[in-house]
């Protein structure tokens, strides 16, 4: 018989911020671990809540696949629950995040998701990251050290099951099309592509040798704000490590630089990614700079053995110290591009109101 699969899952809402967009009210994390294990009473196995920044986490493992209407349901219940104490303490934004009817997929509604399904290997290490004040394309960098530079992953020239390379899944957000590309060979077309990352994302990474799923990313949600289905803001990544894999230090490597994303105050800035511990996920100068934490787990029988912090470590330090040197250094520029993102990448802009304010005032020249 074919071992049995497990399906682990990692779902992001944001329910309300405290204070302002800055973090998240410890009596919504407990609201989220009640309800989930009276909700998940046998239909799942295991269950973790996490936050970065404003944004909660529900990590998952069960036995239904991806995209499953049972497990998005009680998802959806759970940050139902959540947003209702939000609600009751006054947290900042609790409305803007959820939609009011859920139609079978947590992702169509607000919330992002990113899932795997895998036979658990004899010693199943992951890291799960989370982010905040980002925007969907921030993973591409990490991703493309990760899996493809052999000057971040060591194990990319040395280990005989990642010689063969891994393929990139990348979403083209515009035309709402995925195509593979296989590393190395196809390495400058990706990096062509998921270097313009307000356009093309990297949405899974899977091994050549024999197509295990390596990580996966939460790419879509439906943006309540826009009123359409647009790019995860606040995207999470899955990472499976070790033996065959990146090791755990090769992915968190990957981190030891403070690269430049979008998101920030508003969602309209240009800053670098600082890697924090978990009681450091607080977005305050500017509502950021942006954050990124990481869980490590062993997986044991589905049993989600951590987590550990894995930002905890003075080795990020510099990476920290860098990151706030850059953030000083570009807020100086205040509202000039690029630390302002372009007209067209601003998601909640209120220039259409400013440019009718003075549309009369313009005179042809
Ligand atoms: C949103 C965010 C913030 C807000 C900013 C303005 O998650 O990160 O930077 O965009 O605080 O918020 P409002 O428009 O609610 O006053
Ligand atoms: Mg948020």
């Amino acid at each position: 018989m074919a071992d049995k699969k497990i399906t682990l899952s990692v779902f992001t809402a944001d329910v309300g911020g405290f204070v302002g967009h800055t973090s998240s009210h410890p009596e919504v994390l407990d609201v989220a671990r009640e309800t989930l294990a009276s909700l998940g009473k046998g239909r799942i196995r295991d269950f973790q809540v996490l936050r970065c920044g404003d944004d909660l986490s529900l990590v998952l493992t069960h036995s239904m696949g991806v995209d499953d209407r049972g497990i998005h349901g009680l998802v959806w219940d759970t940050f139902l629950a959540c947003r209702e104490v939000a609600e009751e303490l006054k947290l900042y934004g609790s409305s803007r995040g959820m939609l009011d009817d859920f139609t079978g997929n947590v992702r169509c509604l607000g919330p992002g998701s990113a899932e795997m399904e895998f036979v658990e290997r004899t010693s199943e290490p992951v890291l799960i990251f989370l982010a905040n004040k980002t925007s969907v394309g921030a993973w591409n960098f990490p991703l493309y050290k990760i899996f493809a530079d052999p000057f971040n992953t060591a194990g990319l020239i040395s280990d005989p099951a990642m010689l063969a390379g891994f393929t990139f899944r990348v979403l083209d957000l515009k035309e709402g099309r995925a195509i593979d590309l296989s590393t190395p060979e196809e390495l400058h077309v990706l990096l062509a592509l998921i270097g313009s990352t307000s356009r093309y994302v990297v949405t899974s990474v899977a091994r050549r040798t024999d197509g295990e799923v390596a990580a996966v990313v939460s790419s879509e949600k439906y943006d309540v704000h826009a009123g359409r289905v647009g790019a995860s803001s606040e995207p999470a990544l899955i990472a499976r490590c070790q033996s065959g894999f990146p090791a755990v230090g090769e992915v968190m490597e990957a981190f030891s630089f403070p690269w430049l994303v979008s998101g920030w105050m508003r969602y309209s800035h240009i800053g670098p990614v600082m890697p924090v511990p978990f009681y450091e996920a607080n977005s305050a100068r500017f509502d950021g700079p942006p954050r990124v934490i990481s869980a490590g787990y062993q997986l044991s029988d589905a049993r989600l053995i951590g987590p550990h912090d894995m930002f905890d470590d003075p080795s990020f330090d510099e990476t920290r110290k860098t990151a706030n040197q850059a953030a000083g250094y570009l807020r100086r520029q205040g509202p000039f591009q690029p630390h302002r993102l372009p007209l067209e990448e601003i998601q909640y802009s209120s220039m259409p109101i400013i440019l009718n304010k003075v549309k009369e005032r313009f005179k042809k020249i």
